[in-house]
């Protein structure tokens, strides 16, 4: 086990504005019983500086969706961990299954961004996840197992987070049976030298699976999309039972 770790993807949702309203609404509805949970926020790079500011010292960690590994340079629409690192951001996400899709991530990018991130002091959270059809063709294992091992090549193990996200559960509603999620982030684990690496399970999670979810002995947190927009239903994923 890991530490739990909650965290939500905004993606390319919120400004400035609507990131500061949503952190007045979510820190009223956070129970205090459950400050041993890590709560991060990967929001789009225009919110992160304004939400650092009112966030600081609190509770709620900061993180961005994408990080270059270079430091600077004629890279048009990258961002670097230096720039990252003067926001306040502790977290990034690395190897979406989106930015996989539309904007040509590879295990071999992701390997180079996950190693700046640690370079920089950043905590990376490796997204991993096999297509409906890779499922269909019983090839889930084979492809989970790749994706790990290409991702974490020469990666230090001690500051990393894991995310599963089948992808045909991302955006679906079609959550990934909790039983099945646990069973591939027992996989994952079993593929990692370091045991307590904290292993997310993404897609399609909601205030009404995240108490089954988390139940589960294998998974140490959650990555949510779409039910991290609003922030009393976030409360209450964070508030899971
Ligand atoms: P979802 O997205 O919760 O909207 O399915 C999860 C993700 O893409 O991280």
């Amino acid at each position: 086990m890991g530490k739990i770790i909650i965290a939500g993807n905004w993606k390319m949702h919120k400004t400035q504005a609507e990131a500061l309203e949503f952190l007045q609404v979510l820190k009223s509805n956070l129970e205090e019983a459950n400050e041993a949970r890590e709560i991060v926020l990967c929001a789009p790079f225009t919110a992160l500086g304004v939400m650092s500011k009112s966030l600081h010292g609190g509770l709620i960690r900061l993180g961005a969706q994408n990080i270059h590994w270079e430091e600077k340079g004629a890279y048009t629409g990258e961002i670097s961990g230096l720039m990252l690192k003067e926001l306040g951001v502790d977290y990034v996400v690395v190897g979406h299954s989106e930015r996989r899709q539309y904007f040509g991530e590879t295990d071999e990018t992701a390997n180079l961004r996950v190693i700046a991130a640690q370079r920089h002091g950043l905590t990376p959270i490796l997204c991993v996840g096999e297509s409906k059809s890779q499922r269909d063709a019983g090839e889930t294992e084979t492809v989970i197992i790749n994706q790990v091992k290409r991702g974490l090549v020469d990666v230090d193990q001690s500051n990393l987070v894991i995310a599963y996200e089948p992808i045909w559960a991302i955006g679906t509603g079609d959550t990934c049976e909790a039983t099945e999620a646990n069973r591939v982030i027992g996989l994952i684990r079993s593929q990692l030298s370091k045991k307590e690496v904290t292993i997310q399970y993404g897609g399609s999670v909601k205030p009404s699976n995240v108490d089954e979810i988390m139940a589960q002995p294998e998974i140490d947190g959650a990555l949510v999309g779409g039910a991290s927009l609003d922030p009393v239903g976030f409360a209450r994923i964070v508030n899971y039972q």
